[in-house]
């Protein structure tokens, strides 16, 4: 049997066919999965265009998620079509500039807690959507994350939300846990997509994975990712929870690697 066969997932995030979420919802079909979208006002016309570009047709629902009322509307809506849901994936990034690059000391408060709000706190927004609709069996959040261990050479506050949603996905580790609720993030190594651009920089950890990654990486294939993610929401990761998956050519187990002599 398909590894995602009848489980109904709701997947953010998608804005064209280079997202990490779309890559997500073309694997979790043909595994098996039904899926349904949601989107961002601004990038709707972008994201029923990527829609149409799945394998099979699927519905979009509108999500801001830094509109608390968004998520009990999305709630009300996924309990009359699918009176369930089974999993879940949060995609969903975004930093004004000021947050994102430049001086770290000198960010103002509105942009930080402009990020905090796109990037972190709606994970627990997410988490409770899920929370309502689950079956007894259980559920699976995931979300997408940049390793947040140490320090970047760039991306400043987002860094930090991304430090946050790793401790966010533990609390809903220990909370949802004891329902069958697990919570999960997958750590990507730098990928090609629209919110990687508007990173200042971006490049530089492009040229570090190329430098460092012991299995090669490459910032256009967000497969290997994608078929990650897909485990987590599935039962195959039925007593994984609090985890984060690295998926970056090994990038974060090594310290240093010295260039083989020509
Ligand atoms: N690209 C990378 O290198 C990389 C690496 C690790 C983790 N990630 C994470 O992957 C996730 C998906 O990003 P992506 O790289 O696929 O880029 P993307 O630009 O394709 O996706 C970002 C999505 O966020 C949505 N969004 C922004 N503000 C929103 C809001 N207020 N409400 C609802 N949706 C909103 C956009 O519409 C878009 O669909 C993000 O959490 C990102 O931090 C990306």
């Amino acid at each position: 049997m398909s590894m995602l066969h009848g489980k109904r997932i709701l997947i953010t995030g998608v804005v064209n066919t280079g997202s990490i979420a779309w890559v997500v919802a073309e694997r979790a079909q043909q595994l098996g999965g039904e899926v349904l979208l949601t989107a961002f006002e601004r990038d709707r016309e972008r994201t029923l265009e990527a829609r149409d570009e799945l394998p099979e047709p699927v519905d979009v629902l509108e999500l801001d998620v830094t509109e608390p009322e968004h998520f009990e509307r999305l709630t009300e809506e996924l309990r009359e079509r699918w009176g369930r849901l089974d999993a879940a994936l949060h995609a969903v990034a975004f930093a004004p500039r000021a947050a994102l690059a430049g001086d770290f000391l000198a960010a103002d408060l509105d942009s930080v807690q402009r990020a905090f709000a796109t990037s972190t706190f709606s994970y627990a927004s997410l988490a409770r959507v899920l929370a309502s609709l689950a079956p007894e069996s259980g559920g699976s959040l995931v979300g997408l994350d940049f390793d947040a261990a140490g320090a970047w050479p760039i991306y400043n506050w987002m860094g930090v939300c991304k430090a946050a949603l790793e401790a966010a996905s533990r609390y809903v580790a220990r909370d949802l846990g004891p329902r069958g609720i697990r919570s999960n993030l997958v750590a990507a190594g730098p990928l090609a997509t629209r919110a990687a651009g508007g990173i200042p920089e971006f490049e530089r950890l492009i040229e570090a994975w190329e430098e460092m990654a012991p299995i090669p990486w490459d910032p256009e294939d967000a497969g290997p990712v994608a078929d990650a993610v897909c485990f987590l929401l599935s039962d195959f990761a039925r007593s994984v929870t609090g985890e984060i998956l690295h998926v970056d050519g090994g990038f974060h187990a090594v310290s240093a690697r010295l260039r083989r002599a020509e």
